[in-house]
């Protein structure tokens, strides 16, 4: 690669830039959840910095984003006395309690106050300490003395700054009370302010310049601690507890379990797969002048890099913080992570200090706690249903009961251990509870209330669709149909293969895919291929005209990309990201088909789980023939990069989407622009060379207008990819 001939201290000046825009991509996507860039892009900026690095090992330094994970894992964890110690919070459960806890606090103190409403993450609180602005050290809160130091896997959180972003820190008497500003050293340009992410200060995040500069820390302090919890968020615990049932592997109860339990793995990279998050709510700075207020506070965090959490709220009433807290018991079904209350806090420093703490708690602040989301109801039945894998997972029917808000007739049981740990019998009183969820859960039985002799529950011993024989595998704990054949493993292996974020053939429903292998039609992926009109039309509630469309969404599957084509496979720990991933790195379906282990397992991201994952599934010969049968079919298996006849048209070109595209997506027409030696990025300025414009498109295209960038129609656009020539 062209950096390698780099000099030593040219290869250090961009390795630095590298890492600051890495770490500016970083905030943008997963603290502000606002990317610039595409994931191509990312990902060619992180290519450049590891072969950097490669080229000169003695630049890896371990803020750089490339020791997000560890490549070892670690033998145990040590273990840590706190600075100071992690208390906990004083808890209550109704209005009136909260009431109480304002009226001790006033009465402990003659200053008048407001409070900072913060959501209580469920998860684990974890203390993250930084020296000279770096992150050295991350520790659990253990008994709230004593915790350990799981420093590897707090780095893989890619929420986590690794190193903060140079802001001033108030030291002891340096003067204002206002909060923190932005202080760059001389040769760096002054960014832009960013705005609080309080609620009361109701903005979107604004543009950061999209060109970091690089930016120094202030000397002071030289070390400082930030407290925050870590957590899993509903859509991550949910796919990680499928994986793990259809591993045979025991689901976690709730997130932050799942959180709890995955921040205790010794091997980081199984912890990196996982995609823990953080909401940071407390700094300890010694030596440096403290904020006024936790306000001050929150906002010096989010300036420095970390993540807070938006739905924070100054309240200058206790009125107004019941409102919230019951504002947020009716939201908390619609936020992505579970939350188990209010966490209210006073916000001046000077009142928090009168106020006092104990040994155990602050007394001021307090939590307000949600009652769980638990109900009632009976058991009707059990469904033992079929995966994609095979695996058996029994489904409790119920009698339908309201449940936070929705009507809940089924809840998931998971497994036989459940079952029989459970004692659950068709007829029980069960108790139902949803935390993260899509559905809920049996935790219990209500043995009191069982009518008297309810026959115990059998688990099936064949697949309740083909018949065959289940079996067990030794150290898990599913069941499973091991039929090639069986017709519900390849339904839901054809449901997934065809889906949205896989090869997107829109249109084949359940009951068409149901059709489709019922009648022979389709045993495999390929098949979908080799699909008629005629066969297409002469299907249940098919005219003409669907069928036609479906076999047309079908054709254009075949376009998809080799990243989509991975993850439809389906092979087992292989999702979306991974996708991309093996794609980036192989470029060719046959180039991965012929991977080793260990060769997959030195791919940056991929842990040896996924790696054994992956090689296993291409040894099996059935899935062999299937790569070919794809092939066969016109099924594109390459990158785009890796045809290497793609002509780079596009070279050192910008490019904005703005609007909906007829008949690309935004991810594929910005393969295609990448492909070409293009980039795209989000915003219109003067350095746009071309703005594509689809139906809706919105300011971005005044925007274009009144700077005079080109614009291309979609047709226009089409056109240039189809001849490969640009006009200008
Ligand atoms: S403040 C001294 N704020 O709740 C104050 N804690 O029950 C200590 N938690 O151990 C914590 N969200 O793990 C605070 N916004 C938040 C929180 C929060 C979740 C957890 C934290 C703490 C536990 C106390």
């Amino acid at each position: 690669m062209s950096q390698i001939s780099l000099s030593f201290a040219e290869a250090e000046r961009e390795a630095l830039r590298l890492r600051e825009e890495i770490a500016y991509h970083d905030e943008r996507y997963y603290v502000l959840s606002a990317p610039e860039i595409s994931d191509y892009d990312y990902d060619q900026l992180m290519k450049r910095l590891q072969a950097i690095e490669t080229a000169h090992p003695e630049l890896i330094s371990p803020d750089s984003p490339t020791q997000r994970v560890s490549g070892r894992p670690v033998e145990g964890f040590e273990t840590w006395r706190h600075q100071r110690p992690m208390l906990s919070l004083d808890n209550t459960y109704s209005i009136q309690d909260l009431q109480d806890w304002d009226a001790r606090c006033r009465r402990l103190t003659d200053q008048p106050f407001e409070y900072v409403a913060e959501l209580k993450i469920d998860g684990l609180s974890i203390s993250l300490i930084y020296e000279n602005g770096v992150l050295v050290r991350g520790v659990t809160r253990g008994d709230g003395t004593t915790g350990e130091v799981v420093t590897e896997n707090v780095r893989t959180i890619r929420s986590i700054p690794l190193k903060i972003k140079g802001l001033g820190f108030r030291v002891q008497g340096s003067g204002s009370e206002t909060a923190a500003v932005n202080e760059t050293s001389d040769n760096s340009p002054a960014q832009p302010s960013q705005p609080s992410l309080f609620e009361s200060d109701n903005e979107p995040p604004t543009q950061l310049s999209s060109n970091p500069a690089p930016r120094t820390l202030n000397p002071e302090p030289s070390s400082f601690e930030v407290r925050g919890e870590v957590f899993m968020s509903n859509p991550v615990f949910h796919e990680l507890n499928q994986a793990r049932e259809e591993r045979g592997e025991m689901p976690f109860a709730n997130p932050r379990n799942a959180a709890s339990g995955t921040m205790k793995q010794l091997d980081a990279r199984i912890v990196a797969e996982r995609k823990l998050d953080i909401f940071c709510y407390d700094l300890i700075a010694e030596g440096s002048k403290p904020f006024a207020s936790q306000r001050e506070m929150l906002d010096w965090l989010r300036q420095a890099g970390f993540k807070t959490n938006p739905r924070t709220r100054l309240c200058a009433t206790l009125e107004e913080v019941i409102a919230y807290c019951n504002e947020i018991e009716t939201e908390r079904e619609k936020l992505e992570y579970e939350t188990d209350g209010v966490v209210v806090k006073v916000n001046s420093t000077k009142v928090q200090g009168e106020v006092g703490s104990t040994s155990k708690a602050p007394r001021w602040a307090v939590a307000y706690k949600f009652a769980a989301r638990q109900a009632t109801t009976r058991l009707n039945g059990i469904t033992w249903q079929v995966g994609r894998t095979g695996t058996i997972t029994p489904v409790a029917e119920l009698e339908p009961v309201l449940l936070a808000g929705t009507t809940v007739s089924r809840a998931s049981l998971h497994n036989e251990d459940q079952i029989r740990r459970l004692d659950v019998r068709v007829g029980d009183m069960v108790v139902i509870e949803k935390s993260g969820e899509i559905i809920p859960q049996v935790i219990r039985v209500l043995l009191e209330k069982r009518d008297g002799a309810l026959p115990e529950t059998v688990f099936p011993t064949t697949c309740p669709v083909c018949g065959t024989d289940l079996i067990r595998l030794a150290g898990e704990v599913a069941w499973r149909c091991p039929s090639e054949t069986c017709p519900k493993k390849i339904k839901e292996w054809i449901l997934h293969f065809s889906g949205r974020r896989m090869m997107k053939i829109e249109g084949l429903g359940d009951a068409l895919v149901d059709q489709l292998v019922d009648r022979g039609l389709v045993r495999n992926p390929a098949d979908l291929y080799r699909l008629e009109l005629g066969q297409v039309a002469e299907l249940d509630r098919m005219a003409k005209k669907s069928a036609s469309n479906l076999i047309e969404q079908i054709e254009q599957s075949k376009q998809a990309g080799l990243a989509k084509l991975i993850y439809a496979l389906g092979i087992r720990h292989v999702g979306e990201h991974t996708g991309k991933v093996l794609a980036g790195h192989f470029g060719d379906l046959d180039k991965l088909a012929a991977a080793t282990p260990e060769e997959l397992s030195n791919i940056f991201e991929i842990g040896g789980v996924v790696a054994q994952s992956v090689a296993d599934w291409f040894r099996y010969p059935a899935n062999q023939a299937l790569v070919e049968e794809l092939k066969a079919v016109g099924v594109v298996t390459q990158s785009e990069q890796a045809q290497s006849d793609v002509p780079q048209i596009f070279a050192g070109k910008q490019f904005v989407l703005t609007g909906t595209l007829a008949t690309l997506s935004r991810d594929a027409a910005s393969e295609k622009i990448a492909a070409r030696g293009g980039r795209v990025t989000s915003s219109v300025s003067k350095k746009t060379d071309y703005v594509v414009v689809g139906t809706e498109a919105g300011s971005k295209l005044e925007k274009a207008q009144k700077l005079g960038v080109p614009t291309l129609t979609e047709v226009e656009f089409l056109a240039i990819l189809e001849s490969d020539q640009t006009q200008a």
